[in-house]
């Protein structure tokens, strides 16, 4: 019996030794969680082992070599407080070092330099935001035949929707994905949760076909590649790329795209896959840990869903699938900056029930508990309120249930999240008058866009609304590595016990 016990001690030793040195062989991939904490929260407390976005802009085009792959909605990493058209504008240069500014210009240095440094830089975004727009790429690019800039407008392919993923791909294996802009408010005035990746060639290379695909599309005549749709899943008229899935197949077109998915004959849309594709790569999380390393799968997801390739999920389906993988009994967190059960920007307006749908089954079928953190901040959108406490009926739903089944454990539970001086926010002056505001324009906000259950956590690039995950570009990573997951509810459990957060009261309980 001991001997049996030892044999098998001896063999299992050396298969982890084995295992441990094909996973350092290989890639050496690595994974850390990266957030953004607004200046002035005392009471939040810091998680070890969580990167600042700031580092890890910077070190990502500190050591790029060969390339540097960049997708933004907008640019402002400089502040810009004597411009009367910015939001910065009338603060002191006193008030910007307490804010942090500094932070977004070194990380415009640190890609300048590797612009000097001769490194090809592509630099993708969204044309741009107000009163800027494309200055800094522009800036960047000027008289070098290394960095070149472009602007996609989305909304001449889709009809409405904007370049809003944020991703960093440094010479083809080390990688940002989150939820931080390329501004310095990003870094020091707006919570943020991301990943970065590092020794990631298999996962950077199929980003970087993301990255290739929107691309592409920057420099193709929308007009001649689109086409109006009748819409049978959400049943409106809309624009489409002429491959869209959404049309019939015998309507569509051969994608332009370098890579696409390659399944003609679904319609309409793009039905869930049952085996989307997984990175077996191990990935080692700091602090390090020695033990036997159990290959944890990952995986990746895009939207909109046109620009979709291989077998990766669409970013709704990577979402929908972290809240159903709940196990028994269990908890998911959900953090988001905006919630909505509809469009926002698209004209038809769209019902858009998956997500409330996703958790409210959860709540039924796996009793699971459900938290949810929404921000509330100066561009709250009031329609949120409605569909928040319209899901927290599903409490009332799961409670009378018992009455014609077994009893329902489940449990739905929302938090508005508020950062101290979320109201004081915008320029310091306006046409000569003091405002009376502490903090810049558009700061003072939980940005982040993550959800994690017991066994997998999703981090993303999107808000979660209809919008988001049809229309506009987002990208996502998720995975089932423990630590990875028991970090990321760490994180979560901060925000969810810190003094930062209100319930969202219950359906007709606040009158
Ligand atoms: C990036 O490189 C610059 C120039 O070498 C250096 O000053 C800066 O500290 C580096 N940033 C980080 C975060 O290491
Ligand atoms: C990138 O550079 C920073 C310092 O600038 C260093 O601490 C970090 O380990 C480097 N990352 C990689 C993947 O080489
Ligand atoms: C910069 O890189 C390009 C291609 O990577 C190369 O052709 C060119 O000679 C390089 N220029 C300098 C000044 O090193
Ligand atoms: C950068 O892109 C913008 C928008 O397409 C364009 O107006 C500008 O000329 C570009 N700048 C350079 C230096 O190529
Ligand atoms: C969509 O357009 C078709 C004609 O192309 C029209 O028959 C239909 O009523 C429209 N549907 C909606 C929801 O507007
Ligand atoms: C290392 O990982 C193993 C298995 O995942 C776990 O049981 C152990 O607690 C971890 N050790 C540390 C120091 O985190
Ligand atoms: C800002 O929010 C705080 C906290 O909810 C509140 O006490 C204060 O009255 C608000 N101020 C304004 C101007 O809305
Ligand atoms: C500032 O003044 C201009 C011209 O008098 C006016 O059009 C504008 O609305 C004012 N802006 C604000 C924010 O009050």
């Amino acid at each position: 019996m001991v001997k049996r016990v030892l044999v098998y001690v001896v063999v299992w030793l050396l298969a982890c030794l084995y295992l441990t040195r094909v996973a350092e062989s290989s890639d050496r991939c690595k994974a850390w969680l990266v957030q953004s904490i607004p200046t002035d929260m005392p009471e939040l407390p810091r998680i070890s082992g969580v990167l600042s976005t700031g580092d890890v802009f910077q070190w990502l085009a500190n050591n790029s070599t060969r390339s540097l792959d960049i997708i933004a909605q907008y640019w402002q990493l400089l502040a810009n407080p004597k411009d009367p058209r910015s939001g910065d504008f009338g603060y002191s240069d006193s008030d910007l070092q307490r804010f942090g500014a500094n932070l977004g210009a070194l990380v415009y240095k640190s890609i300048d330099n590797a612009a000097n440094r001769n490194v090809s830089i592509r630099l993708l975004s969204h044309s741009g935001v107000y009163p800027d727009y494309t200055k800094e790429p522009s800036d960047l690019a000027y008289g070098r035949s290394n960095v070149k800039n472009v602007t996609l407008l989305l909304s001449k392919w889709w009809g409405s929707g904007i370049v809003h993923a944020k991703v960093w791909i440094s010479d083809d294996r080390d990688v940002y994905i989150g939820s931080a802009n390329n501004d310095w408010k990003s870094l020091s005035q707006v919570k943020e949760v991301g990943i970065y990746l590092s020794g990631c060639s298999r996962m950077a290379r199929e980003i970087k076909t993301y990255f290739d695909n929107l691309w592409r599309l920057a420099s193709l005549d929308a007009s001649t590649h689109t086409r109006s749709v009748s819409d049978q899943q959400w049943l409106i008229n809309r624009t489409v790329p002429c491959w869209s899935h959404f049309l019939p197949t015998k309507a569509r077109c051969r994608s332009p795209l370098p890579s696409y998915i390659d399944t003609p004959n679904v319609s309409p849309g793009y039905p869930s896959l049952s085996d989307p594709e997984m990175f077996r790569t191990d990935i080692e999380t700091l602090p390090r840990n020695r033990s036997c390393p159990e290959p944890q799968p990952s995986y990746l997801s895009f939207a909109p869903p046109e620009l979709l390739f291989g077998k990766h999920q669409s970013d709704e389906q990577g979402w929908i699938d972290t809240i159903k993988s709940v196990v028994e009994g269990g908890t998911v967190r959900i953090n988001t900056m905006d919630w909505l059960g509809q469009s926002q920007y698209t004209n038809p307006k769209v019902y858009w029930s998956t997500f409330s749908s996703a958790v409210s089954e959860v709540v039924f079928s796996k009793n699971a508990k459900v938290k949810i953190i929404v921000a509330y901040w100066g561009h709250f959108i009031e329609a949120t309120d409605g569909y928040l406490r319209s899901l927290l009926y599903s409490n009332i739903l799961c409670s009378s249930s018992s009455s014609v089944q077994n009893k329902c454990f489940g449990q739905v539970e929302i938090r508005y999240y508020m950062v101290p001086g979320f109201n004081k926010t915008g320029p310091a002056v306006i046409n000569g008058t003091k405002t009376g505001n502490s903090y810049p324009a558009y700061t003072r906000v939980n940005h982040g866009k993550y959800a994690v259950s017991d066994v997998r956590a999703h981090i993303g690039t999107s808000n979660l609304v209809w919008d988001y995950f049809f229309v506009t570009s987002g990208v996502s990573f998720g995975t089932y590595n423990t630590k990875f997951v028991l970090k990321l509810q760490e994180i979560f459990d901060a925000d969810w016990n810190s003094p930062y957060v209100v319930p969202v009261q219950e359906f007709g309980q606040d009158v």
